[in-house]
């Protein structure tokens, strides 16, 4: 049966991520294949109440599969969590002739999505676009590799100074209430220390690791720390408190901060990305709804929006032994 759907509107909503672009860029053309209209809404749920919308055929997304950020910019927008403001996106909606929409972003924009389909029975898809890595149903986010190789080539940049000077650093990471960046770049950037909310082993360990890390005639040290980590001190804290116990340590801090949202994606990133629009597209016209597409064991998968809202991701076990291994 052919599907009611005629026109689909993309947009992305939340913190911005590289492949973002990517994943634009692949609905639109999977739309352009599909033959169904495709429409691009500006600023997130803001543009959407604003009825910032802009056509969107297969030459409207040329050469912006290699760019970091989103063309259809984002935005954190309140009036969408009221009643009245979602009305008047619904009517924009509606007067642009908008029959699904594919939301590229994290949980929150998920939210604001299921809600407005509770309301309005509006078809939609997500894609899971955040470098934090946090969302259920999926192994990887769009922008979590990029932003980890771009935290390692930092983390490599900041050794070299480290070991010249014999000094310890502290390096503060993004991702949020989450240690999947800390964990990932750490191993692969071998750091002596991670430490991550889901994982909180206390300030003395840290210092005895430290103080072992020494004896063993090491000569620099980076300790990774997660921006939501549990220790009670933030980076700068942590400087003073090692400085006061051991000070035979010289310590510095680096916070890397959103430049690990920029950038242009990693191969893997442009890839799933053009992976998941095609998924989404698709699974609008089969008259599918209230899906995240995701990525497990490199196949795509749907799963039920609220569970993708509600679900935590789960640290990987492995890889925090590995980490352990590593810093012996
Ligand atoms: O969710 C992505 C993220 O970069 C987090 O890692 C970070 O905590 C947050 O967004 C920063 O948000 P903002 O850009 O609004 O400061």
């Amino acid at each position: 049966m052919a599907s009611t759907i005629k026109k689909i509107g993309v947009f992305t909503s939340g913190g911005d991520s590289p492949g973002m672009n990517a994943a634009i860029r692949s609905v639109v053309r999977t739309c352009a294949y599909m033959k169904v209209d495709c429409v691009g809404i500006f600023r997130g749920y803001q543009g959407m109440i604003e009825g910032d919308f802009k056509p969107m055929d297969a030459r409207s997304v040329n050469n912006i599969i290699n760019k970091g950020g989103t063309i259809l910019k984002s935005a954190r927008c309140d009036d969408f969590r009221t009643p009245e403001g979602r009305k008047i996106a619904y009517e924009q909606l509606k007067a642009e002739g908008i029959d699904a929409l594919v939301v590229i972003g994290g949980d929150g924009s998920f939210t604001g999505a299921m809600i407005f389909n509770r309301e309005y029975g509006f078809p939609m898809i997500g894609i899971p676009g955040t470098i934090d890595n946090d969302i259920f149903g999926t192994s990887f986010t769009l922008g979590f590799d990029t932003a980890l190789n771009t935290v390692v080539d930092c983390i490599d940049k900041i050794r070299d100074t480290a070991s010249s000077h014999n000094r310890l650093f502290f390096v503060e990471v993004m991702g949020r209430d989450v240690g999947h960046i800390a964990l990932n770049a750490g191993v692969g950037a071998g750091a002596e220390e991670i430490l991550i909310p889901e994982e909180d082993r206390g300030l003395d360990r840290l210092l005895e690791s430290l103080k072992r890390s020494k004896q063993s005639g090491k000569s620099s040290s980076i300790v990774i720390v997660a921006e939501g980590d549990k220790t009670g001190k933030n980076v700068f804290e942590l400087k003073e408190y090692v400085e006061e116990h051991l000070p035979i340590y010289d310590v510095r801090v680096s916070v890397l901060g959103h430049m690990q949202r920029g950038g242009a994606p990693s191969c893997y990133d442009r890839v799933l990305a053009s992976r998941m629009g095609v998924k989404a597209v698709e699974a609008l016209l089969e008259g599918r709804t209230n899906l995240m597409v995701g990525v497990r064991d490199n196949k795509l998968i749907l799963t039920p929006i609220d569970k993708a809202i509600k679900g935590t991701s789960k640290m990987d076990k492995e890889l925090i032994r590995v980490s352990e291994i590593m810093t012996t």
